[in-house]
């Protein structure tokens, strides 16, 4: 006997699924002879930190370039998604995939070294304030629509400064920042293009272990205020175990394991291409847990 649905019941909020940020689905990236990035696929979920990790040479960089449009993928499908539409990346050059929304970091500093950090916050707007001067140059003498959107530049400026530590140093030029305070400055220049994704390629790179915490302190801070998905390239272990949601992990271009840092801390796959072991070796185990833990996979 069948029953009637309880129409009594009140009806349950439902929400679609939401779709991913961002979608790589089968990118490969060949260089003559040399596959640097072979069938890669996965996925970004908004307001999420995905690490990409793997070796030196794995193709980390090279699935940046080619989301930011430096490449042109030999195969593959990159959707972006945000602002109610899907953007298809790998179609699209390199401007126009910044103004959809796409930031990036790179593995060695590119700040204007002889602008002062101020100033970098506010080139970084440029788009911005090209749409409201309607792309003319009368637009931008003392129309209302471009003066507020100078204001807000200058404000947007102003809170990033603040939020990094560096509004003291505001007209100091970017070359004459320690190392540490422009890769902040650098992170700051991107989210002033108010992007959907932010990809940063090693930003813990070189940095001193207070300088690593304040870097963890400002990406957490971006994904919970800010609700912007973080693509991060990251040798340092202890960072990317610490903050991820998610890690892909590369290695000769293919990807080897993708999921929470707990399930690919302990992953076979991970550990052999961290250290080289041969399938099915039979290595000292204080050895291998001490290894593991200078490599920052846990023991
Ligand atoms: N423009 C290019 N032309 C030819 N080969 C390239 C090019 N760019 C990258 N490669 C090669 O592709 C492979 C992957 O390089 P990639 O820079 O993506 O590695 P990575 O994972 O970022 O390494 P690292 O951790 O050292 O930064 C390497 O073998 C590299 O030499
Ligand atoms: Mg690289």
């Amino acid at each position: 006997m069948t029953t009637a649905p309880d129409t009594t019941e009140p009806a349950r909020p439902f929400s679609p699924p939401q779709r991913p940020l961002l979608d790589v689905e089968h990118l490969t990236m060949r260089f003559g002879g040399l596959v640097a990035v072979d069938d890669v696929s996965f996925a970004a979920a908004p307001g999420d930190i995905t690490a990409i990790i793997g070796p030196n040479g794995a193709g980390k960089t090279t699935v940046f370039n080619c989301l930011t449009g430096f490449y042109r993928p030999s195969v593959g499908r990159l959707a972006l998604r945000g602002n109610g539409r899907e953007y298809l990346l790998e179609r699209m050059e390199c401007h126009d995939i910044a103004r959809a929304g796409m930031a990036r970091t790179f593995q060695s500093i590119r700040l204007f070294p002889r602008m002062s950090a101020f100033e970098n916050l506010v080139v970084a707007q440029h788009n911005k304030l090209m749409r409201a001067s309607g792309y003319t140059v009368f637009g931008l003498l003392g129309t209302r629509s471009y003066a507020e959107a100078e204001a807000g530049a200058v404000e947007l400026a102003r809170y990033w400064l603040e939020k990094i530590g560096l509004v003291d140093r505001a007209d100091d030029d970017a070359g004459n920042l320690a190392y540490g305070q422009q890769r902040r400055l650098e992170i700051a220049r991107a989210m002033c293009t108010e992007p959907l994704l932010l990809c940063l390629d090693e930003p813990a790179a070189g940095l001193n272990p207070r300088e690593s915490a304040e870097l963890e302190e400002l990406l957490l801070f971006v994904r919970e205020r800010h609700d912007v998905g973080i693509l991060l390239i990251e040798h340092d272990m202890s960072v990317v175990m610490k903050i991820s949601d998610r890690i892909v992990v590369l290695d000769h271009g293919r990807k080897i394991a993708d999921g929470t840092p707990a399930a690919v801390r302990g992953a076979p796959a991970v550990i052999r291409a961290y250290l080289g072991e041969a399938d099915g070796a039979d290595t000292d185990t204080h050895t291998r847990a001490d290894t593991r833990r200078d490599a920052g996979m846990g023991a």
